[in-house]
């Protein structure tokens, strides 16, 4: 029947729409990925990622950052990226959440959908080098993600093959922290069920490189440019005092160190991050910055970080973490040297 046969065509009209309509936009809606041409017809932008609204809010209230007006911000992924200026640079501020997995799937987002020239990194840090206190701001030359681990079989030791070594998953290249070197009681070392678990680089993927073709990064070093800059940093003025009565014993400053590390786990105890720092030489001790890092490593585009020591990770008085006290003005301080970073740039 005619009519049929003409509601079959309207079907199969509607059917090719709607298709096509869905293959076009893709999983990024239209409407945004015009507004993200927009924006990168003003780029390239310089990425300011920050952890949380704590440390990030700082920025956004500071008299440095002026938003766009045409198109304050943008949302896209659970995300909002920010556009504006720091004197006479142009910024894009995203803030990742908690964490190496929002940190790394932030900053991916950033650098996938936006024209970023270079990633500055911001924020707060546990403390785990002694010469340095609360308040003062590190720039590590280079940052290890210090959570992915091989974790050895009770009875094996040091010279006995990680499961999957001998296929180059793993390596014992990097070291260990063996469980029984912890136990309060060293003269009944009768050993430790937990045994050791060995440090392991990261699988990475550069641009540049074959997909699909891993190679491995322990440490990160952030741009050699962005750091010989940093140097001008060192001996800042910073803001010694949380209010009239609570200052810091001495006034803070900018410090450039050898490394910093990060992983999935909040450090609030003295002998892991003690450790830490006898293996690996790191002062700040945080939650995201190697995941910044290992996707700007990946993606090669120029990083650094600036983290202020808000805490001793553990090493302080054992009945509180110093970060509720000092760590509005850490964040302070973090973002007034990230400011005059920015102006160096320029
Ligand atoms: C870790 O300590 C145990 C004793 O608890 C020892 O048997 C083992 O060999 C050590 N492992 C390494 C990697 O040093
Ligand atoms: C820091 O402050 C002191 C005293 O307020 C001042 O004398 C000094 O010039 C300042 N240094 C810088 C680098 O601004
Ligand atoms: C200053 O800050 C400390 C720590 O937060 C607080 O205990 C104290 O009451 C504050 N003092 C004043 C005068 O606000």
């Amino acid at each position: 029947m005619e009519v049929m046969r003409q509601l079959a065509v309207l079907l199969t009209v509607v059917v090719v729409i709607t298709t096509i309509t869905t293959i076009s936009e893709g999983a990024i809606p239209t409407n945004t990925l015009k507004k993200v041409l927009m924006v990168n017809n003003k780029g390239p932008f310089l990425g300011l990622v920050v952890p949380n609204s704590f440390e990030m809010n700082p920025l956004l209230q500071s008299s440095q950052f002026v938003q766009s007006k045409e198109l304050p911000y943008l949302d896209f992924g659970g995300r909002r990226f920010r556009f504006g200026k720091v004197g006479e640079q142009k910024v894009i501020i995203v803030m990742t959440g908690l964490s190496m997995l929002n940190a790394g799937i932030t900053t991916q987002l950033l650098l996938a959908l936006f024209d970023v020239k270079g990633v500055v990194h911001f924020g707060i840090a546990g403390n785990a080098n002694s010469d340095l206190q609360i308040g003062d701001v590190t720039i590590p030359k280079r940052w290890a993600h210090t959570g992915l681990w091989n974790w050895q079989r009770y009875g094996d030791g040091p010279n006995d093959e990680l499961a999957f070594e001998s296929s180059g998953d793993y390596t014992r290249k990097i070291g260990y922290l063996n469980f029984s070197d912890f136990d309060i009681n060293k003269n009944k070392n009768f050993g430790n069920y937990l045994n050791s678990v060995w440090y392991q680089p990261e699988e990475v993927f550069p641009v540049s490189g074959v997909p699909e073709v891993r190679k491995h990064a322990f440490w990160v070093s952030v741009d050699q440019h962005y750091f010989a800059l940093s140097k001008k940093l060192e001996g800042m003025n910073l803001t010694r005092c949380v209010n009239s009565t609570t200052c810091l014993k001495r006034s803070p400053v900018v410090k450039r160190v050898e490394g910093g590390c990060s992983a999935s786990i909040f450090i609030d105890n003295a002998a892991y991050s003690q450790f830490l720092r006898s293996k690996f030489n790191v002062t700040p001790v945080d939650m995201e910055t190697a995941a910044v890092a290992l996707i700007c490593l990946e993606q090669e585009v120029p990083f650094i970080a600036i983290r202020a020591l808000s805490d001793l990770a553990g090493r302080g008085s054992s009945k509180s973490n110093e970060a509720s006290i000092f760590g509005s003005l850490a964040a302070q301080n973090a973002v007034s040297v990230v400011t005059k970073f920015i102006s160096l740039l320029a």
